[in-house]
């Protein structure tokens, strides 16, 4: 029997030396909800890459200016806490997840609440916000090896990726999915809630002046309302392949 990745059954002769040769850059991009960090949590996982959720840094941004008090529309109020607020990321020991910090605290629950949902896009249609944070995503990409997940990985922060995905699916199916996980992390909230939000946060950020969603045309696109994790997984390797390759 042949070796196989433990976590994706991908079999080792078709990832070849290529694949750890050249380490090239993968940006994820597309609506709320629709399994981004999923994908990108499994590529980077299967590749040896680092993953980074540009949209925590966001809504990390987003919980400093509500525990502040300061209203999310107020730009420049918003601009003058940036030099305030430090965002890394550290593996969290108990749980291995890659967690968000905000001045060196764990916010990963707190920035998955509906609060933070409901107020994050007004916050991301800031340019001194997007300033501030595409300049530390960018600096976290000079090496290569990353997949990153966003709305504007593959247009502003990394025009050069070697691989951009655009990811979307029916509104109905992403609502469902999150409501399930809201569910599942004890949260209380409606699934109409839920679609709101994420429908209002589609508006707002494919309408912005400032890096709307968008995409070019370099970018494959993987539609996943009926595919399961392991198809767009596949769908995907097969485009890492072919990146690495210089396809
Ligand atoms: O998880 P979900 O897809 O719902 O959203 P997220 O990736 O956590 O992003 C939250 C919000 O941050 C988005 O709705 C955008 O308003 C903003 N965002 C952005 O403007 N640019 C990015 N690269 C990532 C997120």
């Amino acid at each position: 029997m042949r070796p196989r990745f433990p976590n994706s059954g991908v079999n080792l002769h078709l990832r070849g030396p290529d694949l750890n040769a050249n380490k090239i850059n993968i940006a994820i991009d597309g609506y709320s909800s629709c399994g981004k960090g999923t994908l990108a949590k499994a590529l980077a996982r299967e590749l040896g890459y680092k993953f980074i959720d540009s949209g925590a840094m966001y809504r990390a941004v987003t919980l400093y200016i509500l525990n502040h008090n300061i209203h999310p529309e107020d730009e420049a109020a918003v601009a003058s806490c940036l030099p305030h607020i430090r965002i890394d990321f550290a593996v969290n020991s108990s749980t291995g997840r890659n967690d968000v910090l905000l001045n060196g605290r764990d916010i990963e629950q707190e920035i998955r609440t509906l609060r933070v949902a409901g107020a994050v896009s007004q916050v991301a249609r800031i340019t001194a916000v997007r300033r501030f944070l595409v300049q530390a995503q960018q600096a976290m990409g000079r090496e290569k090896g990353v997949v990153m997940d966003g709305r504007d990985i593959g247009t502003v922060v990394f025009p050069d990726a070697e691989l951009k995905i655009f990811m979307t699916a029916s509104s109905e199916v992403r609502a469902q999915r999150r409501y399930e996980e809201l569910k599942a992390s004890g949260a209380d909230a409606e699934y109409e809630e839920v679609l709101a939000n994420l429908q209002e946060r589609d508006r707002i950020d494919s309408t912005r002046k400032d890096s709307p969603l968008t995409m070019t045309s370099d970018y494959h696109v993987l539609d996943n309302s009926h595919l399961s994790r392991e198809e767009q997984f596949e769908m995907a390797m097969e485009w890492v392949r072919e990146a690495s390759l210089g396809g």
